[in-house]
């Protein structure tokens, strides 16, 4: 027994001693894309990684080998760019002003007291893996330069052309969809011109817009790695790009080997016990059951107009069953018996509990994929980005239904409510959903870890690398080779045509010229 110890000990050991220094950067101020991660973080750091974790939203209590940088500085401008987000704007702005927001919080990284004194200065520290959200924030892609190690990206929403760039992977057009353009991967011809156009104003707009400005700031942060290696090299070769996404939760879509699915990274393996009081609230719901209603962590419910709050907790009112609101404020007036507000659920139990029937959401990625995991029908009222896509998905697989939040009436939330708990293929086709999703050999988080270090075992993985990141954009769709092709036949052609127009004038053609000039 002793000897199996010694021998397991001896067996783990080389996984202490390959102890990796790891540099994650995650200071997006929406809380989702970090709630997303910091499992996958505190894991690596569990298994001994010493993780520096560059973020906004620091640990309350210290974590083992975890230490925070805190980017208050991302909140300063973040209200404001929200409410923005709502104007009309047409898609050449909408570029524009996502590249604003990202180069604002890349800014905000950069010019960071603790980034500036302790990550920046040459031969400050060293890091053996740089882990960042793969979200439109080149110039801080230069760490990887500046500490000569693998990166690897993380992309809370799938992937797209933009993120598909990191590492060489294709999404034909004809078939995936834009995610804000809340479009299927079944497009009709006028979808499939429209999800071409604004792929391409995007694309104009990222290399003509965005990557001169992250350049700069790239060149003026990263002074001596930027003579060494070209940001457009460096966002080309990451070596690892994790996905939150799943085939069983959107559609089947082709995928380099170094871009892998971990959809649902967050969710931890077994539900917690709910708190006392809550657990009795929904307890005391009896057959009728529970619905549970969030907006997610960026739109909040108390700033709702307070007509929609209202027809809102009409609707609530006039149910049999008991709801739970995430609800921002202490007080909610006119709050009726049969409604439970609170600041924070733990969301992840609650849809867990068997007693919920019904998940009210924005849309949200995260809130979608756990109630996919927990096998609940949705409601969906989107806001905002991926929202319209995710609630058009949940429509089209046949576990939920969408309204407009702004113009729906009471008769059509409470009818959509009165529908999703009565029709039992809603509930049928999410717990089949959630078979499927559920059906992995690794869990999403088991995934992520593993390949990470592999990247690690494998100094940067580069064998998985696919070669076409080395082509230039002509040799890559192979436009050179058609162009040859398309030249050297028309050569033919024009050649042929040549020597037949010349025989043509020696022979009938001249004839004829002679004798009209003979008549
Ligand atoms: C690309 O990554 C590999 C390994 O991760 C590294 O050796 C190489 O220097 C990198 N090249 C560039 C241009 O960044």
């Amino acid at each position: 027994m002793l000897a199996l110890r010694i021998s397991f000990l001896l067996l783990t050991l080389p996984a202490y001693l390959q102890a990796a220094r790891i540099l994650a950067i995650f200071p997006f101020p929406g809380p989702s894309q970090y709630i997303n991660v910091v499992p996958y973080l505190k894991e690596l750091a569990g298994r001994g990684h010493q993780v520096t974790s560059v973020n906004a939203f620091p640990q309350k209590k210290p974590v083992a080998n975890f230490r925070d940088v805190f980017i208050s500085k991302v909140f300063d401008n973040y209200n404001e760019l929200v409410n923005d987000l709502n104007k009309p704007m047409n898609l050449w702005q909408e570029n524009n002003f996502i590249n604003k927001f990202f180069l604002d919080v890349t800014r905000c990284v950069l010019t960071n007291k603790e980034v500036a004194e302790t990550l920046l200065p040459p031969g400050k520290d060293h890091f053996d893996l740089i882990i960042v959200e793969a979200i439109r924030s080149d110039a801080y892609y230069g760490f990887a330069a500046h500490f000569n190690a693998p990166i690897i990206g993380i992309s809370t929403f799938g992937t797209d052309w933009n993120i598909d760039e990191l590492v060489g992977n294709v999404s034909p057009l004809s078939y995936t969809p834009l995610v804000t353009a809340g479009l299927t991967d079944r497009m009709n011809f006028a979808e499939r011109v429209s999800n071409f156009v604004d792929t391409t104003i995007a694309w104009l707009n990222y290399k003509l817009i965005h990557m001169p400005e992250q350049e700069k700031m790239y060149a003026k942060y990263f002074p001596e790695a930027s003579k060494r290696v070209q940001l457009t090299d460096l966002n080309r070769n990451f070596s690892l790009v994790l996905l939150n996404q799943h085939f069983s939760l959107s559609f089947p879509r082709p995928y380099v080997p170094n871009m892998i699915e971990v959809g649902g990274l967050h969710i931890s393996h077994k539900p917690a016990p709910l708190p006392k009081e809550l657990e009795e609230f929904i307890q005391g719901s009896g057959e009728q059951g529970v619905i549970y209603f969030s907006l997610g962590s960026n739109v909040l419910s108390k700033d709702l107009p307070e007509e929609r709050r209202d027809l809102i907790l009409k609707t609530f009112a006039s149910l049999p069953q008991r709801v739970l609101w995430k609800f921002e404020d202490d007080k909610l007036p006119g709050k009726p018996a049969n409604v439970f507000i609170s600041k924070w659920f733990p969301q992840p139990d609650i849809l867990a509990h068997p007693k919920v029937k019904l998940f009210i959401t924005h849309g949200g990625l995260l809130s979608t994929i756990e109630s996919i995991h927990h096998g609940k029908p949705v409601l969906g009222l989107p806001f905002f980005y991926d929202q319209f896509l995710n609630v058009r998905r949940a429509t089209q697989a046949g576990f939920g239904l969408g309204l407009d939040h702004k113009t729906m009436t009471q008769q059509e939330l409470k009818g959509t409510i009165e529908r999703l708990i009565k029709e039992p293929r809603f509930g049928q086709i999410a717990r089949q959903m959630s078979e499927r999703y559920r059906d992995q050999p690794m869990s999403p988080l088991d995934t992520a870890i593993w390949w990470t270090e592999y990247v690690l075992r494998h100094k940067g993985a580069h064998h998985m690398r696919v070669a076409g990141q080395d082509l230039g954009f002509f040799a890559y769709h192979s436009l050179d080779v058609i162009g040859v092709l398309l030249g050297g036949a028309l050569l033919i052609v024009a050649t042929i045509v040549g020597v037949l127009w010349k025989a043509a004038k020696f022979s009938g053609l001249g004839n004829s010229k002679k004798k009209q000039k003979t008549k």
